[in-house]
């Protein structure tokens, strides 16, 4: 059984590593968060992440998942080590390389005999080189080391499926004792025949940006087809799903909305345009997607000027939704946290309520109005702006939403509720694509 370090305990470091004990390997997974690794050890999960309670308390329980804060200790007594430390977007739009500069170097330092470093972390083409000769430079010369590049596809909210039952999984290494060793830390996956992309590591490193900004583009294309839908009176949902019965197309990430969010497509397309950039080669495409997403928040602003009047001060408004999408508590370039500044900007009074963001939130606003329910966030509201897909959403009652509200004003950003109900139940409203012609 290979022994297995995990270096950054984020999402993707926590769920890669109990993923990893779960296919049978010995895994510590280590952070220089001490609050998070010390609460980890206790058994408490420090995010909101369907299923994952159950498979690192599973593996805790069968003594092949440890969580430590001894960086140096867990490297030098490692097989094969995976960092999984941020990327995060630096101020010119370019990933900010210094934690996996500065991991880098602690594993050269201590390493001890062969070892593999897996990047699971997104990093940009060319990474795997600088990590490599930053452990070269740094480990003795006589230590053997192969450097990996296997990125991570996980989304959040769905992140321990996907990583257990990925649809791809990239090994990038022109090492076949690397390979060796990855097949076998995968092993389950090669049995029950997911897909292995053995290339070489720029081509891994690129695979990654090219998946994201890909899908990036998807969004952003939908958004200002949607934005066309609104000019024109046609219907999105139905021009969405007619172009994703074409297998070519797909009917995935057609879904318009107020933008994409998250830690990872605003980052990564914009790491991707400024890797381009130093290349010398201008990805418009992938920069028009970044360009039109900062905008769109704007088409669901001006929906709710338009329908209250302009006229926001002291009204109070109830933001449905703050995590980036559903089923996470992530609020990471949430488009909500933008519409809750537009609000403050706006001197609203801010009242907002999601399933699981909501300490998050309290951490950066702590001022708003946090309600326990829908309810309790639309009662003397004269407006509601619906932001994230939570199903609780779906299942409004609107009738009970309309008497409670002052103003029966709803900004349905995700196409969530029915055209009909709202109209039904004497609401101004709006979605996106969507007019309603009666
Ligand atoms: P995160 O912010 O949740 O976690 C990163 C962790 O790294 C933190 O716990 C932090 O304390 C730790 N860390 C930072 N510097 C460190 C150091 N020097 N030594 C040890 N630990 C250190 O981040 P994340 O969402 O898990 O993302 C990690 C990487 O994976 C990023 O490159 C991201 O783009 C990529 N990724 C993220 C997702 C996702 O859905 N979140 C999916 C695929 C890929
Ligand atoms: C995304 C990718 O889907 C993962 O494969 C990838 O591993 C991850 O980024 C990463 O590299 O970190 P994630 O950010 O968790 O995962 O969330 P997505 O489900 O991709 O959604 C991203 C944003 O796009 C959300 O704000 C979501 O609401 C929005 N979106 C998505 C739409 O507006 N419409 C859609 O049809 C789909």
């Amino acid at each position: 059984m290979k022994k297995i370090t995990i270096i950054g305990t984020g999402y993707v470091g926590l769920v890669s590593g109990s993923g990893l004990a779960d296919f049978g390997n010995n895994v510590t997974c280590v952070d220089v968060n001490g609050k998070r690794i010390k609460s980890l050890s206790s058994g408490h999960i420090p995010f909101f992440e369907p299923g994952l309670t159950e498979i690192v308390e599973r593996n805790m329980a069968a003594d092949r998942l440890y969580f430590s804060t001894d960086v140096i200790g867990a490297i030098s007594e490692a097989d094969v080590i995976f960092i999984a430390v941020w990327t995060p977007m630096d101020s010119d739009g370019s990933a900010d390389l210094s934690a996996i500069k500065d991991v880098s170097k602690t594993i050269g330092e201590n390493i001890k005999s062969y070892t593999l470093i897996a990047t699971k972390s997104t990093v940009p083409i060319g990474t795997g080189e600088i990590i490599n000769s930053i452990i070269s430079e740094h480990a003795p010369q006589s230590t053997i080391f192969d450097v990996v590049s296997n990125p991570e596809f996980l989304r959040e909210g769905s992140a321990v499926r996907d990583f257990l039952l990925p649809n791809r999984v990239i090994i990038g290494t022109d090492s076949d004792q690397a390979i060796e060793i990855m097949r076998e830390i995968y092993r389950p996956l090669f049995l029950n025949e997911t897909p292995f992309i053995f290339t070489d590591i720029p081509t891994a490193e690129t695979i990654k940006y090219a998946s994201n900004a890909f899908l990036a583009v998807k969004v952003s294309y939908i958004n200002e087809l949607a934005n066309l839908c609104d000019a024109t009176g046609a219907d999105i949902h139905v021009v969405a799903r007619a172009m994703g019965l074409d297998g070519r197309i797909s009917p995935k990430f057609l879904h318009p909305g107020p933008g994409f969010g998250g830690s990872c497509f605003p980052k990564d397309t914009r790491a991707l345009i400024h890797s381009a950039e130093t290349e010398g080669v201008e990805l418009k495409v992938v920069k028009a997607a970044a360009d039109a997403n900062e905008v769109q928040i704007d088409v669901i602003i001006k929906k709710l000027e338009q329908l209250t009047g302009n006229s926001l001060k002291d009204e109070r408004v109830a933001v449905l939704g703050l995590a980036f999408k559903a089923n996470t508590d992530d609020i990471r370039e949430s488009r909500a946290v933008v519409m809750v500044d537009y609000l403050l900007s706006r001197e609203a009074e801010v009242a907002v309520y999601d399933p699981a963001a909501m300490s998050n939130m309290k951490q950066l606003y702590p001022d708003l109005d946090y309600a326990e329910s829908i309810e309790s966030a639309v009662r003397g509201a004269s407006a509601v702006l619906v932001m994230t897909d939570w199903n609780e959403f779906r299942g409004m009652d609107l009738a009970h939403i309309g008497e409670l509200m002052d103003k029966k004003v709803i900004v349905d950003a995700k196409n969530l509720l029915s055209r009909e109900q709202l109209a039904e139940n004497g609401f101004a409203f709006e979605g996106v694509g969507r007019p309603y012609n009666g």
